[in-house]
């Protein structure tokens, strides 16, 4: 919940041009509020960033005062969708449920979800995070089809790395990558999930982006608090591949 439509506007303005010869190979997109996304998609129309939302409901259209449905994302130009945030599910009663019938509805209404997983501190300390990931895999995934996997991200991000300056560190992270990586092959079999992006979010910044990206099983992040500045966010999207 961050930015009025002004603010977002002079951030993406800045943000072409900071990209302006970026990689092809790199997919860039931005989060904004729904209440900035109309505005920014022409604002980005011409450019290699591509548009994303912070949530959606399931349902197509109907009386669910206050909803927004995928085909009114795409509407407006909106290619991807964040799922199941850990905010979301802290304060607003998300649960692995209600991501799955999201994120099912997503695909089949054409929007790219982007599901987010990841145990809290307590969870780490207790020696659960593997079990908490596998659930929230598990469940979050339920009745998709190997056919749609193409069009899905894992996002993981440990609660307590979010916001808080203390990124979960490059290993650890590799590690749950590693896990998610076996956990879709067993789900889905090889050839579905070859090409699954699994990124990573938590206190990602410039100036750590670099060897998260040189992990084998980290193929991208999901940045918070570094995306609010054009310079970070646009060192972030093009990374240095250490040898
Ligand atoms: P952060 O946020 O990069 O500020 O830790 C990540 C997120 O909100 O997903």
């Amino acid at each position: 919940m961050n930015m009025t439509i002004r603010n977002s506007a002079e951030l993406v303005m800045k943000l072409r041009d900071s990209l302006k010869g970026m990689d092809s190979s790199i997919e860039a997109a931005i989060a904004p509020p729904f209440t900035a996304l109309y505005h920014l998609s022409h604002l980005v129309a011409d450019s290699p960033i591509k548009l994303c939302a912070q949530d959606v409901f399931w349902e197509r259209e109907g009386a669910y005062t206050g909803e927004v449905s995928p085909n009114m994302l795409i509407d407006i130009g909106c290619q991807y969708v964040i799922i199941g945030h850990s905010e979301r599910r802290q304060y607003f009663c998300e649960t692995d449920e209600t991501v799955n019938k999201k994120a099912i509805a997503a695909v089949k209404q054409g929007l790219k979800p982007i599901i987010c997983v990841g145990e809290s501190l307590q969870e780490r300390e207790d020696g659960k995070t593997l079990d908490i990931i596998k659930r929230q895999v598990e469940k979050g995934l339920k009745d998709v089809l190997s056919g749609q996997m193409k069009d899905i991200a894992i996002a993981y991000e440990p609660i307590w790395a979010i916001g808080t300056g203390k990124n979960a560190t490059p290993d650890q992270a590799e590690e749950v990558h590693n896990f998610i990586r076996n956990l879709l092959y067993e789900m889905f079999g090889l050839n579905a999930v070859a090409d699954t992006r699994i990124i990573y979010g938590g206190s990602v910044k410039a100036n750590n982006i670099d060897v998260f990206m040189a992990h084998a099983n980290i193929d991208g992040a999901l940045v918070g608090g570094a995306s609010l500045d054009a310079q970070s966010f646009a060192r972030i999207v093009k990374f240095q591949k250490l040898k």
